[in-house]
């Protein structure tokens, strides 16, 4: 294939990007990603606060304006994300207990409700665990209505979305001997054990000197897999330039394309330009739309 969509079609995978709402209109953008991507995740604009920014009054104006763009051009859309710590609106933020556990339930089925059809996967939980050594869940207001915050989220997703995948979402869960893999993993065990409905692990994949791709990235892909669901690559960037970062990227591709259960790879944004890191060139395409040698070495290996 000679673009990344193309070529990771070749092995039954899709190739995606984070697309923000408001680049849209800008063609120089928007000519690379319909090229390139046919899985899209909306950056910011289904999360919490833009999605219900006041209790029980839902604005899906710019989820919707993704969407539309992403299916009227033939791509599929991740969903990204109906529980999450961060990005949550004010009124939620100040909500605890029951009222709020009854909340984000609410806000649960309304989102997925309102996609129902229209979504490939959901991040349904994003990043509830903690860093560190000690594999514990991350303390958060979700966290205090109770440890069972997170099923109660998937059952009500799969209630309002059936034929929608449900993946848990997470970052510094690719290095398969960290505390925070492994729980996460233990969860999903669990989850699979019990019958609670999950169908795919989204590994964010954030990578950085102090986060580096790690030797055993396959191993962690490949464990998650042998749970008996699917494992996406779904925020990928790597700091760095050149050659160094061509290989990391490469290394991430063949590991993927060396476990059958995981099925797509999605970038975090188009150029380096578009990246929420601050500083940096974590991406494929340089500010000015032109293919990096990362690119090159991701085409390549896929
Ligand atoms: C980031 C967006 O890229 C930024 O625009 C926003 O200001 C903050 O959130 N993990 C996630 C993503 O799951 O939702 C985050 O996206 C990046 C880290």
């Amino acid at each position: 294939g000679s673009t990344l969509q193309a070529a990771a079609a070749e092995s039954g995978r899709y190739f995606g990007t984070a697309i923000a709402a408001n680049k849209l209109s800008e063609s120089a953008y928007t000519t690379i990603a319909n090229r390139e991507f046919n899985m899209i995740t909306a950056e910011n604009e289904m999360k919490l606060d833009a999605t219900e920014p006041n209790q029980n009054q839902f604005n899906f104006t710019n989820g919707d304006r993704i969407v539309s763009w992403a299916r009227s051009n033939g791509k599929q859309v991740r969903g990204h994300t109906l529980a999450w710590h961060s990005q949550q609106p004010g009124w939620m933020q100040n909500m605890s207990g029951s009222a709020l556990r009854s909340a984000m339930l609410n806000h649960v089925t309304q989102v997925a409700t309102h996609y129902r059809g229209q979504i490939h996967s959901w991040d349904v939980v994003n990043e509830a665990f903690q860093d560190g050594s000690s594999g514990a869940r991350r303390d958060s207001n979700l966290q205090r209505t109770g440890n069972d915050w997170i099923e109660a989220a998937f059952r009500a997703a799969r209630a309002a979305d059936p034929n929608a995948k449900l993946c848990y979402n997470d970052y510094n869960t690719d290095d398969w001997t960290h505390a925070k893999t492994q729980a996460v993993y233990n969860l999903v065990r669990d989850f699979k054990a019990r019958g609670v409905p999950i169908d795919c692990v989204g590994l964010q994949s954030h990578f950085n000197s102090q986060s580096p791709v790690p030797s055993n990235y396959q191993t962690t892909l490949s464990s998650f897999a042998a749970l008996g669901v699917d494992v996406q690559i779904t925020e990928l960037d790597i700091e760095g330039s050149g050659s160094a970062q061509a290989d990391n990227y490469r290394r991430v591709v063949e590991a993927c394309l060396a476990v059958s259960r995981c099925t797509g790879i999605s970038v975090w944004g188009v150029r380096d330009t578009d990246s929420w890191r601050a500083s940096g060139t974590p991406l494929l395409f340089d500010g000015n739309g032109n293919k990096k040698a990362a690119y090159t070495s991701t085409l390549n290996a896929l």
